[in-house]
């Protein structure tokens, strides 16, 4: 059950789908104050009471004990005392002995989580504008009330099939030529491989919808090419459009009016990567519509996916802001610049970018009404994203394209995905990758995943490795990197052919991901769950922070530690272990319920299933196309006939039905022996490990 609950006037946001009349009377739970043109609602915590939610944020599952502040942010630097990241998933869960409910905070400005930070008992939301709808969400499970608030939120967006392969990326990568040597560099040592991210060094000056036509003689041709090898192209676009006369995307921009405006009417100036630029104002439907139209100049070429970045937006300066530091660098000019005038003058240029002063420098138009940005700050990048999916569907309604995106707000999980913005190259930040995973599930983001192999600072070759341990299971499985960074595709190491092996396992287990996420997306269900979610009873499993459930069968616990030989595992039921070195050479270990230490070497990764479940191995292939979903081994420990159902489809419908996709396989056990049905396929029983 849900109920909405409004304060001030609520800005439409476009996250929730379902109409739902707001109540009057208090807001459940919770003791509610209006203050100051801010609204605050207040709850206290018992000691064990456990807090789940805010998708893409920083720390551990459960949010509890720190300050947390809903205000989408261009921040490189994800450490642990960091209130704000790329994103704004307002939903919390509360769980615990004497709680069991949701709460969704729809509000597109500032909104202040501090969840047992100031006091340890108790956790205090603020809406900072006092604009903001509230739904309480009920249900007798932490599954039941997320699906419930999914199904107010809507359909989670599907990304084509082959979006499920490997993915390389790098900040850097200039031309036709060298993006066809990275191609090459793979298939020629058989490692896998379906994409090639394009950042912004294909445009023609970070000039968006261009590309350079001097390193990209002939795109169309380019992608063909790419095609005939099962690979896709993945250009960037960025949301800032170059200030630039004789551009056509800036002149049209500027003669229609479609870039945010400040309060004297003129087009807010602000810059990212070519300078000055303009920003188009997404929340406006027809902006949307002519921007989302431009990708079609890409789609042309025959490019079928995107990811749209700087969308917070992120800005370096506006013309005013650099004005004012200009202005402080003046006056300090011949000064002996002492303790507060130095840092003076650095902070007035570091405070030039993302500067709250700049945030309230321009407006969107929104319905006919005006507003200023800071009030709806944290929608943009969500429109940007809603802008490209809307695009796409005008220029092939007949088909899924890939579409992720930086920055986010919860409704943008129905146009697509994210990816989980610019970490480092840090042990820790595996950890924190597979954390956020679980919480951007609840919050209907299930194509996701993080830049493998950390994204800024130099990567190792076992981190890298490591992490693609884990990058095997994330729908979105991108090696991503900055530039002036250590070179790291898989192939620039020592060690390539492990990291093949370990690729080798995520395309032999693409039927059952593919299966698992499609069932996840089409039914409201969590691809990733926090541990919580399926024992709930089982206290030591519901504060597990480092081991999360994988659709309906398996659990995961990647090694995220330099050096490691292993790692402690808990597990809350009898499972198979599965140690991976690649998709053909595997070992089975049944184990008991409990505490485990388990050695993993280098090129090892884990995987546990549920005893009792079964899931199917395809044999391995280089790109998702290749992959043949007809001939299956089955892995499982059983000790009674089972029946399981594996969803498939063409890769590209955009009217996916579940059950027509759906097979399902038996699985007979008759004392110490196992046989498999199910119709169109192959089924090989000779890993299931029977009784014990
Ligand atoms: C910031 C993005 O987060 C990163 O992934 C990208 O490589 C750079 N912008 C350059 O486009």
């Amino acid at each position: 059950m849900i109920r909405r609950f409004d304060f001030g006037s609520p800005i439409n946001t476009g996250a929730v789908v379902r109409a739902l009349q707001a109540e009057n009377g208090p807001v459940p739970h919770f003791a509610t104050e209006v203050k100051e043109g801010r609204v605050t609602f207040t709850i206290s915590l018992d000691r064990d009471d456990i807090i789940f939610g805010l998708g893409e944020s920083v720390r551990g599952m459960n949010k509890r004990g720190h300050l947390y502040r809903a205000w989408n942010s261009d921040d490189f630097s994800h450490t642990e005392n960091k209130a704000s990241i790329y994103a704004s998933h307002n939903l919390l869960l509360f769980f615990g002995p004497r709680k069991l409910f949701g709460v969704y905070f729809d509000d597109p400005g500032a909104v202040e989580f501090d969840l047992g930070y100031t006091r340890g008992d108790t956790a205090a939301i603020t809406s900072e504008n006092g604009d903001v709808s509230v739904y309480v969400i009920e249900g007798e499970s932490l599954t039941a009330i997320c699906r419930e608030f999914r199904g107010l939120i809507g359909r989670s967006y599907l990304p084509p099939k082959w979006a499920f392969g490997y993915i390389q990326s790098r900040w850097g990568y200039e031309s036709d030529p060298e993006l066809r040597q990275v191609v090459k560099e793979h298939r020629d040592r058989h490692i896998p491989l379906d994409g090639v991210c394009m950042d912004i060094d294909y445009m023609d000056d970070y000039k968006d919808f261009t590309w350079d036509e001097k390193k990209f003689p002939d795109l169309k041709k380019f992608n063909q090419d790419m095609r005939a090898d099962h690979i896709r192209l993945i250009p960037i676009i960025d949301a800032g459009v170059k200030q630039l006369k004789g551009y056509d995307t800036c002149d049209e921009g500027l003669e229609k009016g479609y870039f945010v405006k400040k309060a004297d009417g003129k087009p807010f100036v602000g810059a990212v990567w070519p300078g000055r630029s303009y920003f188009p104002d997404f929340l406006r439907e027809d902006v949307r519509q002519w921007f989302g139209d431009q990708y079609g100049r890409l789609m042309d070429q025959g490019v079928e996916g995107f990811w749209n970045d700087m969308n917070e937006p992120a800005l370096f300066y506006s013309e005013e802001s650099i004005a004012e530091a200009f202005a402080v660098a003046d006056q300090l000019r011949n000064e002996n610049l002492d303790i507060n005038s130095a840092f003076a003058l650095k902070d007035a240029f570091n405070g030039t970018a993302n500067s709250m002063a700049d945030y309230r420098r321009f407006y969107h138009e929104v319905n006919g009404k005006t507003i200023r940005h800071d009030k709806v700050h944290n929608l943009y990048g969500a429109f940007m994203t809603r802008a490209a999916d809307e695009g796409f569907r005008r220029y092939d309604a007949s088909k899924r394209f890939l579409m992720f995106s930086r920055a986010s707000f919860i409704g943008a999980h129905r146009y697509g995905g994210v990816w989980q913005g610019d970490n480092n190259s840090w042990w820790a930040h595996i950890k924190l990758n597979l954390q956020m995973l679980p919480s951007l599930n609840m919050c209907g983001f299930l194509y996701t995943g993080a830049d493998l192999g950390g994204f800024g600072c130099n990567t190792t070759e076992d981190l890298l490795l490591r992490w693609l341990q884990l990058g095997v299971f994330t729908p979105l499985m991108r090696n991503h990197s900055a530039k002036g960074t250590r070179e790291q595709e898989a192939y620039r190491f020592a060690n390539w052919e492990d990291m093949r092996d370990i690729l080798s396992v995520r395309y032999a287990l693409v039927p059952y991901l593919y299966s698992e996420f499609m069932k996840a997306a089409l039914t409201d269900g969590m691809y990733f769950r926090p541990l919580a979610f399926d024992y709930p009873a089982d206290d030591t499993a519901c504060r597990v922070e480092d081991q999360v459930m994988l659709g309906g069968d398996c659990m995961i616990a990647p090694v995220y530690e330099q050096n490691a030989r292993g790692r402690h595992v808990y597990l809350p039921e009898d499972m198979l272990m599965v140690r991976f070195r690649s998709a053909q050479d595997y070992d089975l270990t049944p184990m008991e319920a409990g505490h485990y230490w388990i050695e993993m070497a280098l090129d090892e990764m884990p995987l546990f299933i549920r005893r009792g479940h079964v899931i199917p191995l395809a044999k391995p292939a280089e790109y998702v196309e290749g992959v043949d979903s007809s001939s299956l081994k089955l892995l499982g420990w059983l000790d009674k006939s089972v029946t399981i159902t594996l969803y498939d489809d063409d890769g590209y419908t955009t009217a996916p039905d579940l059950e027509k996709g759906s097979t399902a396989i038996t699985v007979t056990v008759v004392g110490e022996a196992a046989s498999a049905a199910g119709e169109g396929l192959t089924l090989n029983t000779e890993d299931l490990i029977i009784g014990e």
